[in-house]
């Protein structure tokens, strides 16, 4: 085989979720690996570094997204792009909520139960939150653009896999430059990572205003911030939240 050939075989089996070398000892991935002993403390310190996922998007999934020059094109190369299983478990896709021209973006990570039935992102409890931290600073759905990492469901909620992300980045890339936003807020570990293409944990990142470069070369400003789920279960973190919310709401007084 050549070598385009073998990068094309390697590319479709990361595409079927095969994104890991069998090891001779079975593993049982339900439950938490332990740190590996070496592994080198954390430092307060430590640069942000490109993250594997962001940095390993799919060349299939980034032929079809840029392929596509409208939202509505867009959301047909997802429809139609069968190398994630995710869509063979969800009931609906999950595209995106609020106002295509709204120069405010929001990306969570995956759509849950309720949004799997009804089509639209954070329309659950989740969701609710986030519409009421969104009323504080004055904002509404008609006003921002909604979307996810992942446009299915994972099965069980489970958070999305690296090859998941790969696969998707190129998406959700594209529909930024599609929407064009002007202030991008993004909720939860998996957004903020792979949007930024971080290392760093959401705990890390919150709170702190980064640009991001995409292939139509504009850059664009984001922030991430908790996840309105994990608020949810850990309400003494609203207080670090409500800061970044009124970061978020100040950059967009300054839009005018
Ligand atoms: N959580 C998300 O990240 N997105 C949704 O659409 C719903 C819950």
């Amino acid at each position: 085989m050549d070598r385009k050939s073998l990068m094309d075989a390697l590319d479709w089996q990361i595409a079927q979720g095969a994104d890991e070398a069998i090891g001779d000892e079975p593993q049982n991935h339900l439950h938490a690996k332990p740190a590996p002993k070496s592994a080198a403390p954390k430092t307060a310190a430590a640069p942000a570094a490109k993250s594997p996922a962001a940095a390993a998007t799919s060349p299939v999934t980034t032929a079809l997204a840029n392929a596509a020059g409208t939202l509505d094109e867009l959301r047909e190369a997802i429809a139609g792009f069968d190398g994630l299983d995710v869509k063979l478990t969800a009931t609906k896709m999950v595209f995106a909520d609020g106002n295509p021209q709204a120069r405010v973006m929001i990306v969570g990570e995956a759509p849950g139960s309720d949004e799997d039935r009804q089509g639209k992102p954070f329309v659950g409890v989740s969701g609710r939150l986030l519409d009421r931290m969104l009323a504080a600073i004055n904002l509404d759905r008609s006003q921002v653009y909604i979307t996810n990492v992942l446009n299915w469901r994972p099965p069980g909620n489970r958070k999305p896999t690296p090859a998941e992300v790969a696969l998707s980045l190129p998406f959700l890339q594209r529909h930024i430059e599609l929407v064009d936003p002007k202030l991008i807020l993004l909720t939860g570990d998996s957004a903020a990572k792979a949007v930024t293409g971080s290392r760093e944990g959401i705990t890390r990142l919150r709170g702190h205003w980064q640009e991001i470069h995409l292939g139509n070369g504009k850059t664009y400003r984001v922030l991430p911030t908790f996840h309105p789920s994990f608020l949810l279960r850990s309400p003494g973190q609203k207080r670090e939240a409500w800061r970044d919310f009124l970061s978020f709401a100040d950059e967009v007084k300054r839009l005018g």
